[in-house]
């Protein structure tokens, strides 16, 4: 029997078929298989077969060269620079401010020596000259086109020879050797592996540019995540004006670094110091309040966790939660519930992460039971404190890593006290020498502490002890 000679790919979500179907197997989706030519990988018979060679792993290896991008978050987020030879996708919602990065990147690489090319589809060269001028790259030498046929781009590409070539969007492009438009996955994805492949064969680094659906994926093709060797995300809340660059996959770094930049009239700007600008505009020490000493990736960065405990009007009482985990605010208050006989049964809990950041980090536990402690108690905690360490279901809390480097950047921020899980007491010295500590070892003991200095009144902090301090 003859191989087919084409399948049927999902447009939603990319799963082959072998067989034209109304409805897609994998995602439910209707009316979104398309019929694509396959290739088939037939070895050839020839007489001298190749076979290939197996090494051991402690052979002589080259350090990956780097690119410096010239903007420093960006660096830090691709591990040290971006890599010759490679492909990175840049994904994010629309009106984020994609085009605007890497319009900048492109400017500071051109500037910095690099030979660098964007390639818009989206935008014509005029729009594109004018958001230059905008943001001060009016001069670089960048080499620009605006083109959304693949073949011409990189016979141009060809001859151009670019270091970092920028493909603004990556759903915007299609090759005239398949027969789909422009944006489905069967488009996206053969253009994605052309290019990717165009960057491993000519040592050049591609970044492409992908649009995000609602349900926050790259549009289509997840595939093309599978594809390239870095995929970052570019974020933010569009009613704030930072934004945050975040390494989802990276083959040469770690994925836990953010970039943050702030989006001024004249381009984004890099926040080399985050703490101070999720801290911006904190008055004093109210109630419903801590300060998280958190960690992303390897820096430390504070942010203010708002808690409030209302008295539900009928029904079901609400928790409402924004920039953390709601699975994670119901086990903190059901530990509460449980270990220390606060009870939330008809209470409502919102509670908001300040500035639109998002916290991953278990870490939070504390500083969110915490702030809940103190709205429901009505009583700030001490003044001028930060809070961190995770809560286990007993109720104990537990510590957590680089506690050193979160005091650090709460003392040079001006914060006098931090509330912790206990510490070693090897590293006792050394911690409290930055600040005096006050330890909670369980729960209940936070919630004794917030009980008293709500009975001794708002200028009191004795509840707290004074924390230990450095011999
Ligand atoms: P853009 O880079 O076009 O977003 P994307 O490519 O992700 O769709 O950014 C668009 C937004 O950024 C737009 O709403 C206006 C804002 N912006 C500024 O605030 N300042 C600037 O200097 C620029 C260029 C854009
Ligand atoms: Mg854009």
């Amino acid at each position: 029997m003859p191989k087919p000679s084409s399948c049927f790919i999902c447009q939603s979500c990319g799963s082959v078929h072998t067989k034209w179907a109304g409805r897609c197997d994998s995602c439910g989706e209707w009316n979104t298989l398309f019929e694509e030519a396959t290739t088939q990988h037939t070895r050839p018979k020839s007489k001298n077969k190749r076979n290939i060679d197996f090494v051991s792993l402690n052979g002589e290896s080259v350090d990956v060269p780097r690119l410096k991008s010239g903007i420093s978050e960006l660096d830090r987020v691709t591990g040290g620079g971006l890599v010759p030879g490679s492909a990175i996708l840049v994904g994010g919602d629309p009106g984020i401010g994609k085009s605007t990065l890497l319009l900048q990147a492109a400017g500071k690489t051109a500037q910095s020596g690099f030979k660098t090319a964007y390639i818009s589809g989206e935008e014509s060269v005029d729009q594109v000259r004018r958001r230059a001028k905008r943001l001060g790259f009016k001069n670089a030498s960048v080499s620009l086109a605006s083109e959304t046929s693949l073949g011409p781009i990189l016979d141009g590409l060809m001859i151009e020879k670019p270091d970092i070539i920028i493909i603004d969007s990556i759903q915007t492009l299609w090759t005239d050797q398949i027969s789909a438009a422009p944006g489905t996955v069967t488009q996206v994805r053969a253009c994605a592996q052309e290019l990717t492949r165009f960057a491993k064969k000519r040592g050049a680094c591609v970044i492409l540019v992908g649009h995000v659906t609602k349900d926050g994926q790259i549009a289509g093709p997840r595939v093309v995540e599978h594809m390239v060797d870095a995929v970052l995300y570019f974020e933010g809340d569009r009613a704030h004006q930072f934004r945050i660059l975040r390494a989802h996959k990276n083959r040469f770094g770690p994925t836990d670094e953010i970039g943050v930049f702030e989006m001024r009239e004249n381009g984004l700007s890099e926040v080399a110091n985050p703490s101070a600008l999720f801290l911006d505009g904190r008055g004093a020490a109210s109630t419903g309040t801590s300060i998280f000493a958190g960690l992303e990736g390897t820096r430390p960065v504070l942010t203010e966790i708002q808690a409030l405990v209302a008295p539900a009007a009928f029904g079901t009482p609400r928790r409402a939660v924004v920039g953390w985990d709601n699975g994670r605010l119901a086990m903190v208050l059901a530990v509460l519930e449980a270990r220390c006989g606060v009870s939330f049964a008809n209470k409502d809990v919102y509670l908001n992460v300040a500035g639109g950041l998002r916290i991953n980090e278990p870490a939070a536990d504390l500083a969110v039971a915490a702030a809940i402690a103190s709205s429901a108690f009505d009583v700030p905690l001490p003044k001028d404190s930060v809070v961190f360490g995770e809560i286990s279901l007993s109720g104990d809390v537990r510590p957590v890593g680089r506690t050193e480097a979160r005091l650090k950047e709460a003392s040079k921020l001006g914060f006098q006290t931090a509330i912790t899980s206990n510490i070693p007491k090897k590293l006792e010295k050394n911690l409290t020498s930055i600040m005096p500590i006050v330890t909670i070892k369980a729960l209940p003991d936070l919630i004794s502490r917030v009980e008293i200095s709500a009975e001794r009144g708002l200028e009191d902090d004795s509840a707290w002890g004074m924390g230990i301090k450095a011999a």
